[in-house]
This record gives C-alpha cells, sequence and structure tokens, in this order.
C-alpha cells in the first residue's frame, strides 16, 4: 500500500521545521518574499537585513534536507536607487558558508512578460532559480525533462564537419567531451538550463504564484514518486498542488493563515488522489 501525503502547516517555516527530523526531504523548492516586495502582504523585508532574516531558515532547511537531496530557490533581486542590490550575491556567498554547495544556476525566462519602457534599461524578464545542495552526489534524473529535438535535429545534425563525428574534448577545459554525431537518429534531447515559462495569470488569491510548470519540471528532475517535496513558503500551494499530482508526498509551510486555508483548498480532495495512485501502482506491481 502506498499513500501520498501533502501536509500544509501554519507559521514560521524555521519553527515549523524545527519539528522535522535531519535528513527527511529529498528537494526544497521555494520561492521565498523577495526584498523590498509586498510591504503591505507579507513582505517588507529591506535588502540590507535580507541575509540575516533568511539564514536561520535555511539552516533549517540544511538540517532537514537529505545529503542526496537538492535545494531550488527562486529569487530575484530589485533596482535600488539605480543599481540592482547585491543582496541575492550576498546570500548566495553566506549560503556557502553556511554550508551549502552553490550547484547550478537556471534562469527562469518569462516568455509572456509584459512590455515596458525605462530610460535606461530593458524589461526584466528573468528570475533566478538557483540550486544548492548538501553534497556533490545529490539525485537527478535528467531523462524524466528530455525536450524534443526540434529544428535543431534537421539543421545541425545535417551538416556534420570533422569534429562532430570523434569525441571532441571541451575547448573550456571542463574535461567534457562530446561526440555530436551520438544524436543523429534520437527525437529527444536534454534541455539547457534557461526555462523558457510563462507565468500564469488566473486568478489564484496570492499575488506571486509559481506558474505550474516551474515546481513540476524541478520535481519531475530531483524526484522520483514516494519521495518527500518541501515549500516552505507555500503561498498558495502550487508546489504542494504539483507534487501530489505527481505522486510525491509534500510538506508546505506558511505564515499567513489565509495563504494556509487557500493551500489547504488546492491539496484536496486527497482520498481520491490516494486511490488513483495506488490503483496504478498495483497494476503496474502485478506479476
Ligand atoms: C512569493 S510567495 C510564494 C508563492 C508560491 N510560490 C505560490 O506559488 O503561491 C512567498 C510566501 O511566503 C510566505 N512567508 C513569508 N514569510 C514566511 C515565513 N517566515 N515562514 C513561512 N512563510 C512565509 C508569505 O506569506 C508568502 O505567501
Amino acid at each position: 500500500m502506498r499513500k501520498v501525503e501533502c501536509i500544509i502547516k501554519s507559521g514560521d517555516c524555521a519553527n515549523a521545521l524545527s519539528e522535522y527530523p535531519e535528513d527527511y526531504f529529498d528537494l526544497i523548492v521555494t520561492s521565498p518574499p523577495y526584498a523590498d516586495c509586498r510591504e503591505k502582504t507579507y513582505g517588507g523585508i529591506k535588502p540590507e537585513e535580507y541575509v540575516g532574516w533568511f539564514l536561520p531558515k535555511s539552516e533549517q532547511f540544511l538540517r532537514v534536507l537529505k545529503p542526496t537531496g537538492t535545494f531550488i530557490l527562486n529569487i530575484k533581486e530589485k533596482v535600488v536607487e539605480g543599481e540592482r542590490h547585491t543582496y541575492v550575491i550576498e546570500l548566495i556567498l553566506a549560503l556557502r558558508n553556511q554550508g551549502w554547495l552553490w550547484t547550478e544556476e537556471f534562469i527562469w525566462h518569462k516568455r509572456n512578460c509584459h512590455p515596458g519602457k525605462w530610460p535606461n534599461r530593458f524589461r526584466d524578464a528573468w528570475e533566478r532559480c538557483l540550486q544548492f545542495n548538501k553534497t556533490r552526489k545529490f539525485h537527478m534524473y535528467q531523462q524524466n525533462v528530455m525536450v524534443p529535438m526540434g529544428k535543431w535535429a534537421e539543421t545541425r545534425l545535417k551538416h556534420l564537419g570533422k569534429n562532430d563525428v570523434v569525441r571532441f574534448d571541451s575547448q573550456v577545459g571542463s574535461g567534457f567531451g562530446k561526440n555530436i554525431s551520438n544524436w543523429v537518429g534520437r527525437d529527444k534531447a536534454y534541455p539547457s538550463n534557461v526555462l523558457h515559462l510563462a507565468t500564469e495569470t488566473d486568478n489564484r488569491s496570492h499575488s506571486a504564484t509559481f506558474p505550474r510548470a516551474l515546481p513540476e519540471w524541478f520535481i519531475k528532475l530531483f524526484t522520483k514518486e514516494g519521495d518527500w517535496v518541501l515549500d516552505p513558503f507555500v503561498g498558495s500551494g502550487t508546489t504542494c498542488e504539483v507534487a501530489q499530482k505527481l505522486g510525491r508526498n509534500s510538506v508546505g509551510i506558511d505564515v499567513l493563515q489565509e495563504y494556509v486555508d487557500l493551500a489547504r483548498s488546492k491539496v484536496a480532495p486527497v482520498e481520491m488522489m490516494l486511490f488513483e495512485r495506488e490503483a496504478t501502482y498495483d497494476k503496474n506491481n502485478a506479476k
């Protein structure tokens, strides 16, 4: 018998997580309040105070994440007095001092970003999704996020040069080689670290929701069915809603009761979900 659990907790995430044992979660995927944003609702942390605000929380994240787990932090710095603020860069350095490895940075390109006009910059159409790990041996299921080869296959692979049909060592000294001819005849390829996802504008009673495809991509990449996913700033509950659909257990935490209630309404009815998943599981495991 397998069961998909989804628990939405109320309170400050550091306090709520102190009840959990260490090495419990396989993935943390989250978007905290950004500095200087949404003062009237749940945010308003000053950029210069942000690192001090965040570190007690990430200390708990570090404790409850498994050594094979991954922490994805969606965040972006604002412009303050004509310059990009450096608080995200300072946070990355502070997290490294706390014991995290800064393994990768994904870019979320907001495909449907609305146009705008500024005298000295273009519209901001991307956010960071920072990847942190506890060890270099984290679980990653790359085949789960493969994409169609597309036009690249029709054009580039039709005209292979002499360096494309042998293993050609990296020119940037990465130690990795590539043999482009290996991709001939395949219909899927691995994606890049740029995610082209539209923001979702459906009315979800929260001003800063994830597009569902964002947590979905990371949940597929870093977990398998039955694993545990945590969103410590769960807001409207998108991460837990998606985790549940993908057969992952999840915990979501929010400090505001109205969002806790909203998130709880997104993940019901759990019983129906459990019934469907068990049926699939039994069928797949039948001898
Ligand atoms: C950017 S929103 C998250 C939105 C979410 N990704 C979604 O799809 O709806 C950040 C959330 O963090 C919550 N929050 C702020 N401080 C918190 C804290 N100390 N502990 C837990 N949640 C907190 C806010 O109430 C807010 O709902």
